[in-house]
């Protein structure tokens, strides 16, 4: 058998820093360690995590509630009004927030103390347009579909500047510029997309389209999992999918020759490199 594993899969560059990120802390021996929201969606990290002392906070007032400590900001990041607290709160802070993320940050400060109206292509209720929205010097506006983009109008003749939320479809992304566009306002657009979900997806159905069986490794809620699996199954009949090693059936496997493997992007690597070994033994 032989095996072949996508270079994309798992995690993304910005969470697979901010999990060393934690990492890195607990080696330091820095306690107590909390991370402002959990540093991922998958339990089993976050619990190995707890287990190394370090805690989840969940909202801003339980992170008013501490007096000494290191809190540790994620990938998707915080408006500014948490650093301030943070700071106003005499706590260590250890910032892990993604860099492309933190361009955003750094756009929309500016843009909007230069006077223009921040328009947030994304999903308002998504902790990465909470944190942008921290940003924006006057309240940004939030669009995430067309009917939203259709019904915004400006009250004062200000030029906007459009991001977008890193992980919205870029296709949407365009239509929802172009229904903006009709309007006419002096605008500009910085495309913030950031493609490691779409390059993970674009590599998943090349490997997909060139083995015998392919293996997706994903935790059961994770929607950007089940995607893989969809994009992989149209490719390849014998695709299967597993959340640990412990559901790999072997059996089915044993007369495949060649294997291949992709995770979603809360999956650690550590659990990919067991399906692997795995298969090869
Ligand atoms: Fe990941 Fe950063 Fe992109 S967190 S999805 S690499 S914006």
């Amino acid at each position: 058998m032989q095996v072949k594993v996508a270079k994309s899969a798992g995690f993304c560059f910005g969470v697979q820093r901010a999990v060393d990120t934690v990492y890195e802390q607990v080696e330091k021996g820095m306690r107590p360690i909390y991370t402002y929201g959990p540093i991922i969606h998958n339990e089993v990290v976050v619990q190995d995590l707890e287990e190394k002392g370090v805690q989840v906070l969940n909202s801003q007032e339980e992170l008013e509630g501490l007096t000494e400590g290191t809190v540790i900001i994620r990938s998707h990041g915080v408006g500014k009004e948490i650093y301030d607290l943070i700071q106003r709160k005499g706590l260590h802070c250890v910032d892990a927030t993604c860099p492309f993320v933190k361009k955003i940050h750094r756009t929309v400060e500016r843009e909007s103390q230069a006077g223009k109206q921040i328009i947030i292509i994304g999903n308002d209720k998504h902790p990465e347009v909470e944190g942008i929205k921290g940003w924006c010097s006057t309240p940004a506006v939030v669009l995430e579909s067309p009917e939203q983009a259709e019904n915004f109008k400006m009250l004062k003749a200000v030029p906007l500047c459009v991001v977008s939320q890193t992980t919205f479809n870029y296709k949407k992304f365009q239509d929802l510029v172009e229904i903006l566009d009709k309007k006419r306002y002096d605008r500009s657009v910085v495309n913030t997309i950031c493609n490691a979900t779409e390059e993970r997806q674009a590599e998943a159905r090349q490997i997909a389209g060139e083995v015998d069986a392919m293996i997706v490794i994903g935790g059961s809620h994770s929607s950007n999992t089940q995607k893989l699996f969809e994009i992989c199954r149209n490719e390849c009949k014998n695709t299967y999918y597993i959340q640990t090693v412990h559901d790999l059936n072997l059996g089915v496997l044993r007369s495949t020759g060649l294997i291949g493997i992709t995770a979603g992007a809360s999956t650690p690597k550590k659990i990919i490199e067991e399906v692997q070994t795995r298969c090869l033994n």
